[in-house]
């Protein structure tokens, strides 16, 4: 199949092009991306001109992906507003892009007759204290983010039912790994660490997340697009869950710092408490997760110290106003010395 990925120019849409064109040699990917502060071109570099073409659209620009469209075998949607902070204190943009986005690709794929796979998230189903969510779990959103991607997931089973479209869905738990934009709370912690600025902690730290190494979700992802059955949900979640604390803790050890670096900070608006998901009915597919946290947040401090020049343009630019309305106190260091030769920040 020649793939339609749609925000391949992010954090796991970039994993899942690499191992689509890695595990599929004959095949090509076309990725439609608006690049925006999370999407980036660097992403994509090093793949093969021939077999991966960047096309810079929006996703409610019907126009434009029915064009890319063309000549695709089936559509993995990955663009979204994906950050739950930014959402409490702007939503637009996220009903914007996570609904009515994905309606605009919904369109576009029944009517091209193609599979549209929707990347969705735990979130959907909102907080559990014991026990994990099954894909009949039902969905009880907290934030402007994962309400607007229930709201995504909800027109896929609705194109389902009324059109017969072969549409379907994978959620996903917290995903970690190369390349995810320092919002998050393990890129920003790995470089506040390096740089040896605070790492906030939110709340009280307790709260739990279930770490999945990215190419173990791209896998996953893969396995989906060709076994899964139309309307159904496929849950992935990752091998470990882990309160926020201990993995700060763990940053802490791999990057040489003290516990004097952790700032506890005003708690999220609604923050979710703890997420699990079972993945035993994506491992029924034949999948399973290769890669235990131990080692992924190895991989990833190693990444981030020997990438350099991914991150120092991001840590001066859009970012540093947003980390500084985030949290009220700046970046302390001086990351103005920022690029490689022959790439662009
Ligand atoms: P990201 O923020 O790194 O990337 C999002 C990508 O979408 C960017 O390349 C961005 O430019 C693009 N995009 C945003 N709005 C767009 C628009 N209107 N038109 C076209 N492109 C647009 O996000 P990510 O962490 O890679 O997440 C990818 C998907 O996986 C999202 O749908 C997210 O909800 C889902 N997800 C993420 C996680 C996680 O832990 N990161 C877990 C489960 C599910
Ligand atoms: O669960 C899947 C979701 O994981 C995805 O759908 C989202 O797109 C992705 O952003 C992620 O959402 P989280 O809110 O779980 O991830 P984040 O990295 O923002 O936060 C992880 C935990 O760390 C959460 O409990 C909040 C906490 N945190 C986060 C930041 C940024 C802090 O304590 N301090 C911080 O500065």
């Amino acid at each position: 199949m020649n793939v339609l990925v749609t925000g391949g120019a992010g954090f796991i849409g970039s994993s899942y092009v690499r191992h689509r064109l890695d595990a599929h040699p004959d095949f090509s990917v076309r990725v439609l991306d608006k690049l925006t502060y999370a999407g980036r071109r660097e992403n994509l570099e090093g793949l093969p001109a021939e077999r991966c073409e960047l096309v810079v659209a929006d996703v409610a620009d019907r126009d434009a992906v029915r064009a890319a469209l063309e000549g695709c075998d089936a559509l993995v949607n990955f663009a979204a507003e994906t950050h739950v902070d930014r959402s409490i204190t702007a939503p637009g943009e996220f009903i914007q892009t996570d609904v009515y986005g994905t309606y605009v690709l919904l369109e576009a794929a029944r009517d091209a007759g193609v599979r549209h796979l929707q990347v969705s998230t735990d979130e959907v189903y909102g907080s559990i204290d014991e026990g994990s969510f099954t894909e009949t779990s039902p969905l009880d959103p907290s934030s402007p983010y994962s309400a607007s991607k229930a709201g995504g997931d909800l027109l896929v089973g609705a194109f389902r039912s009324t059109y017969d479209a072969d549409a379907l869905i994978v959620r996903a738990s917290n995903n970690y790994g190369p390349r995810q934009y320092p919002e998050k709370l393990i890129p920003l912690c790995v470089l506040n660490a390096l740089a040896g600025d605070p790492l906030p902690v939110y709340g009280d730290g307790k709260q739990v997340r279930n770490w999945l190494w990215v190419e173990d979700f791209a896998s996953a992802i893969d396995a989906v697009l060709e076994f899964g059955e139309p309307g159904e949900v496929y849950n992935v979640g990752g091998p470990d869950e882990l309160p926020n604390i201990e993995v700060i803790q763990r940053i802490l050890e791999l990057t040489g710092r003290d516990e004097s670096l952790i700032s506890y900070v005003d708690d999220r608006l609604g923050h979710d408490r703890r997420y699990s998901l079972s993945a035993a009915k994506t491992e029924g597919l034949g999948w399973e997760a290769a890669v235990r946290f131990e080692d992924g947040i190895e991989r990833t401090v190693e990444w981030y110290r020997e990438n350099e020049w991914w991150w120092k343009p991001i840590r001066g630019g859009e970012y540093r106003e947003y980390y500084e309305r985030q949290y009220g106190a700046g970046l302390l260091s001086d990351t103005s010395s920022a690029s490689r030769p022959g790439v662009s920040g």
